[in-house]
């Protein structure tokens, strides 16, 4: 996913600028600290007060040019609009955060908004049209014919949360201003794997073949991940 999103910017953005980016939902950091030490401005949005005193520890270890280029802001990603002007991101990233968020229709308005013209609004959603895939790869067939006519699922966390088909994603973000651009599939062969599970001997052969499968179809199609990239008109 992070090759993906590095290779939209590159293809936007000329080697070596200086972008304004915002990381919604940011977790931990680990994206917006990666795109820090990479050379950019970055604001990462998080509401969990654990969270930002995980990326709070991460950005300590950095050193000072990193610590000077990143801001932490606590606060919900449904208010971009108290905390920054529009137009003042050249790329805002929500990944794996529409999940939790009931009406994701205004949020990702919000986020469009952020953008300056041109920008990159960079998506990662669970995928609404396989939410079979993984029950029914791991044998719940229950599971998995329960599956088929919903958008909720219930996440390895036990919480129930939402997914988002990709028609519906299509239609809202065109409506918002920031018409999709490029979709991948993100963990197609991957998503059973259980959690903690040991890092395989031949890593680098099975991230090319995610990697090659997230860009083709129909593989990318039944990912367990959609990584979206609108741009902002
Ligand atoms: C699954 S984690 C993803 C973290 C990170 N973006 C990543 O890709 O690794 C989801 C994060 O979104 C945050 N989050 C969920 N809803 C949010 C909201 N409305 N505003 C801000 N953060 C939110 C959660 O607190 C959590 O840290």
């Amino acid at each position: 996913m992070a090759r993906q999103l590095d290779e939209q910017i590159a293809g936007r953005y000329p080697v070596g600028r200086r972008l304004r980016i915002l990381d919604v939902g940011m977790g931990q950091g680990t994206q917006a600290l990666r795109l820090a030490r990479a050379g950019h401005q970055v604001t990462g949005l998080e509401q969990d007060a654990t969270m930002i005193a995980a990326a709070r520890e991460s950005l300590a270890c950095e050193p000072d040019g990193i610590r000077e280029r990143m801001r932490i802001i606590e606060g919900d990603g449904r208010d971009t609009g108290v905390h920054f002007l529009p137009g003042s991101f050249d790329v805002v990233l929500c990944h794996g955060v529409l999940m939790y968020v009931e009406e994701p229709d205004p949020l990702l308005a919000g986020l469009a908004r952020m953008l300056a013209p041109g920008g990159l609004l960079s998506l990662l959603v669970r995928n609404g049209d396989a939410l079979a895939m993984r029950p029914g790869l791991s044998g719940d067939w229950a599971g998995a014919l329960a599956s088929f006519d919903t958008t909720t699922y219930r996440n390895r966390l036990g919480l129930d949360v939402r997914a988002d088909r990709l028609a519906t994603l299509k239609a809202t973000l065109a409506g918002i201003g920031a018409p999709l651009h490029t979709w991948y599939g993100v963990r197609v062969f991957t998503d059973t794997a259980a959690d903690g599970a040991e890092v395989p001997a031949d890593l680098e052969s099975l991230l090319a073949v995610e990697e090659r499968a997230g860009r083709t179809d129909p593989y990318r199609g039944i990912a367990a991940l959609l990584h979206l990239c609108g741009v902002r008109g």
